[in-house]
């Protein structure tokens, strides 16, 4: 069950297709997003947050709200994305959130934005050219103590084999199992985490303390 990668680099590039995912995801922000918030606000981390790969900003609002006492930092590869985010973002909520055109993957797009308390990514995973790059850039740009906190799909049997080609059965052929996952880590010298399983049974968390 080899990880297959049939999304192209820059699907998100193209305003129609980022537009449709802002649709698709406004309709699913309950359901794609709980599970992440929940745990979230269990970990009550104060300070600045860095969110990576933020698409049209659903998810980094609904944290600046839930979270009122945070700054946060959004960051997507896509200008597209970061368009329609500025554009989507409500008045009350510009002064704590910033967001940006940057690649997870290039040090010199997250050198300039400080240390970061919590650094999140949901669904991008799977997206990113070079995982192993990107890790470390984030894990370098945490602060002392600082958590990163990515959930993402699992590349599992099951859906695997399902020949479909649209965007959740693709993401799925490309994304990682929990033990290459602990490859890169490992190759990393990263320690501290926790790579879970998490409902529904094809998603997974993995936390990464500094
Ligand atoms: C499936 S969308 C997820 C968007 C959002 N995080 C969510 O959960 O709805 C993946 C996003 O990751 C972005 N992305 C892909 N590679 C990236 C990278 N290297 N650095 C930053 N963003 C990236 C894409 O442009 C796209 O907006």
């Amino acid at each position: 069950m080899k990880r297959i990668v049939e999304i192209q680099q820059d699907y998100f590039f193209d305003a129609e297709n980022a537009n449709k995912y802002l649709k698709d995801a406004k309709n699913a922000s309950n359901s794609r997003f709980s599970n992440f918030l929940s745990s979230l606000k269990k970990l009550n981390i104060k300070g600045k947050y860095l969110e990576i790969g933020c698409g049209p900003g659903i998810l980094t609002q609904t944290i600046a709200l839930q979270h009122p006492n945070v700054e946060i930092i959004a960051n997507d590869i896509s200008p597209e994305m970061i368009k329609l985010a500025q554009q989507d973002l409500s008045k009350d909520l510009k002064k704590r959130i910033k967001y940006k055109v940057g690649d997870a993957c290039d040090i010199n797009s997250l050198k300039d934005l400080g240390k970061f308390d919590l650094i999140y990514s949901t669904f991008t995973l799977h997206h990113w050219d070079n995982a192993e790059l990107a890790i470390k850039n984030l894990y370098s740009t945490l602060n002392d103590n600082g958590i990163l906190y990515i959930h993402d799909l699992k590349r599992v049997l099951f859906l695997y084999y399902i020949r479909k080609q649209n965007g959740f059965f693709n993401s799925i052929r490309a994304s990682y199992k929990p033990k290459e996952i602990k490859i890169i880590l490992q190759k990393i010298g990263i320690k501290n985490y926790k790579i879970k399983t998490i409902f529904p049974f094809f998603m997974q968390s993995i936390m990464i303390r500094k």
